[in-house]
């Protein structure tokens, strides 16, 4: 489908400096950039029709006044009291984890603020999908289920309740979830990238919000596939960080689609990848995936829809982001270069263009799902 969107993407910020450069990573620990940044929309077909806007500016948002306003792997560790260690970058506190464990992989904050976007993330997810967590069709009584990435261990939770006779594992860099959780889940320490040494046989897979922090997407998924039994499920779902607008209200230039791509840019510095939610399909198949499906979400940003549903959908939408810049201030926007006081005036007006009702912008929120 074509996307309206592209031709308003080539401006540069007000700031002075276009947000998508290939200049070397500022810090020693970033990666080289895998591919050059590119200004075309990522290729992936939407089933939804636009969304349609309301016909008043006046719509109902109650935050109008903004802002200022051990078996698995030879390295796997449990988590215990005395390796909870504290770092802080740009005033958020970026590592809360074993020792150095894998210190500097993950380009966010840790902090409570950001676990408390990824529970605003949870309660979008349940919004959009109407209360569904997964939509692949596993077996009635799954056994074995494994969530990488698990951030704070939301999803394994929720799925616990769902199904008691199994086993469910989380797994994260950072020790951030809690103690009180359903006996049948538990939480361990480590690197997902690693080479898996655990016994596999697992019924599904889970891995969301996660993927574009990843380096290496196709090694995953061939783990996941090796690991999964016959016939279980792999699902992956995540926001693409590409701003879309189906009616031409997004200008050139719209500070905030210029965020999305300086967020692309930088995850490209770290050797990571904003738009790879677009591009799993051919990675399932060269893993041997069979049954590949895909459901593609558009996701307002802002109260700007006819639909009521929609509008509280943009309203959670636009909040997140508004919290996402503040976390990529801390850390990842300072791989680019820009002094820090252009960066604060820029993101400041991209915070601020977050409330311009006129503008529809949304972003795609996509979910695949395969089996072994
Ligand atoms: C956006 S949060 C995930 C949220 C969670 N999956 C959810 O749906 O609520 C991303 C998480 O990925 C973890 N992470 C990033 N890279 C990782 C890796 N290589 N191995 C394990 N965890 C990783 C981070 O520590 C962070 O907690």
């Amino acid at each position: 489908m074509g996307d309206p969107a592209r031709d308003s993407e080539t401006d540069r910020p007000s700031a002075g400096k276009a947000p998508a450069t290939d200049s070397e990573p500022t810090e020693a620990k970033v990666a080289e950039p895998r591919k050059p940044v590119t200004e075309d929309a990522p290729n992936i077909e939407e089933q939804d029709p636009p969304l349609e806007a309301t016909d008043s500016e006046d719509v109902y948002d109650d935050d109008d006044d903004m802002e200022d306003t051990d078996e698995y792997s030879a390295a796997s560790v449990t988590v215990r009291s005395s390796i909870w260690e504290h770092e802080f970058e740009g005033g958020r506190r970026v590592r809360m984890a074993y020792h150095h464990y894998r210190h500097g992989r993950y380009p966010l904050p840790n902090d409570d603020e950001e676990q408390e976007r990824e529970y605003m993330k949870h309660v979008l997810h349940l919004e959009q999908t109407g209360g569904k967590l997964f939509n692949a069709p596993i077996a009635p009584n799954p056994q074995k289920i494994l969530d990488l990435c698990t951030g704070t261990g939301l999803w394994p939770v929720a799925i616990a309740k769902m199904f008691p006779s199994a086993e469910i594992v989380g797994l994260d860099l950072s020790p951030i979830q809690p103690f009180m959780v359903p006996p049948n889940v538990r939480f361990l320490v480590d690197d997902v990238e690693d080479e898996w040494m655990d016994r596999g046989g697992y019924d599904f897979i889970n891995l969301r919000h996660s993927c574009m922090y990843l380096q290496d997407m196709d090694k995953l998924i061939n783990n996941c596939y090796s690991h999964l039994k016959e016939g279980g499920w792999l699902e992956i779902t995540d926001y693409c960080t590409f701003i879309r607008c189906d009616d031409g209200t997004m200008p050139p230039g719209h500070p905030v689609a210029q965020v999305a791509r300086m967020m692309h840019q930088c995850l490209l510095n770290y050797g990571m990848n904003g738009y790879t939610i677009n591009e799993l399909e051919q990675k399932y198949k060269n893993a041997g995936f069979k049954n590949i499906q895909c459901r593609v979400i558009k996701t307002p940003i802002g109260p700007w829809p006819r639909d009521p549903k929609q509008r509280e959908v943009g309203i959670l939408f636009r909040d997140i982001i508004h919290e996402l810049i503040r976390a990529l201030a801390a850390k990842p926007l300072k791989t680019l270069d820009w002094s820090e006081t252009e960066m604060e005036v820029f993101l400041a007006g991209a915070r601020r263009a977050l409330w311009d009702k006129k503008v529809h912008c949304y972003t795609n929120f996509i979910s695949w799902w395969a089996q072994k």
